[in-house]
């Protein structure tokens, strides 16, 4: 397993037209969904680091694993660096405004609970970004192993390195405090290990790369990419 370059403070959208096409797309929002979307966009660096990951090829056929509003979903469509993006979340009002805000895009929404699928559809690119920290240690091992057989290509995964000392502490803190901010966004804060994450790709056979994708509110964030390369190609986890 690579790990790579941090990414911290090089990462927030740095192109302001396509930030502004993006929150646009959620006028008819309310309007806590509007700042939201503009202040995600501004501050959290895996928009940029996703972009550059898609990269001239794209993510083909993507699947956002509790997409949330769908402002990623938005970004890849409107930035041609995915073909098409279902997203699956399970809070009803969220996906709303995603569903409002990406349909004509070409986003697909659907309305689920990650932890009762056995099976999700199948995508190039699978994104699971601040999600599997929310799930218990066993549902969040069976989501990991549905997102790579559903996946053809790539599993992304940012969850936050909680053994990083005083950064995973900082980290873990935040996201705690924003439990308590918005009840019921985030169910629990259960952060593994980056390589419990990792190691039934590695054993497997995808290509892994580990990289920082932190804010100063959370500088434990790590960007996982996994990536099927030859047999994997073929074999599923
Ligand atoms: C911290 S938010 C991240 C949202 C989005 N991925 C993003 O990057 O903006 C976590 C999301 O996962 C969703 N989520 C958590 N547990 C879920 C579950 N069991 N089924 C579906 N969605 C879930 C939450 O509702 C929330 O929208």
């Amino acid at each position: 397993m690579g790990i790579s370059g941090a990414r911290q403070g090089t990462c927030s959208l740095p192109d302001p037209e396509l930030r502004a096409r993006v929150a646009a797309c959620y006028a008819g929002a309310r309007p806590f969904a509007r700042g939201y979307v503009r202040h995600k966009l501004r501050l959290d660096p895996v928009h940029a680091a996703l972009l550059e990951l898609a990269g001239p090829r794209g993510f083909g056929e993507v699947l956002d694993l509790g997409c949330g509003r769908g402002q990623t979903g938005v970004l890849l469509l409107l930035a041609g660096a995915a073909r098409r993006v279902h997203g699956i979340e399970r809070n009803r009002a969220w996906l709303a405004e995603a569903n409002a805000a990406a349909a004509p895009l070409g986003f697909v929404a659907t309305l689920a609970d990650l932890a009762t699928m056995p099976a999700l559809p199948p995508a190039d690119t699978v994104l699971l970004i601040d999600v599997l920290y929310q799930f218990e240690t066993p549902a969040q091992i069976a989501l990991l192993g549905a997102a790579a057989a559903a996946a053809r290509r790539r599993v992304v995964i940012r969850s936050m390195d909680a053994t990083a000392g005083l950064r995973g502490a900082l980290t873990r803190f935040g996201e705690t405090a924003l439990r308590h901010l918005w009840p019921g966004s985030r169910r629990r804060i259960n952060p593994l290990p980056i390589t419990r994450l990792t190691s039934a790709f590695a054993a497997a056979g995808w290509t892994i790369t580990v990289t920082s994708c932190a804010a100063a509110m959370a500088p434990a964030n790590m960007l996982i990419v996994a990536e099927r390369t030859g047999a994997a190609a073929t074999a599923l986890l």
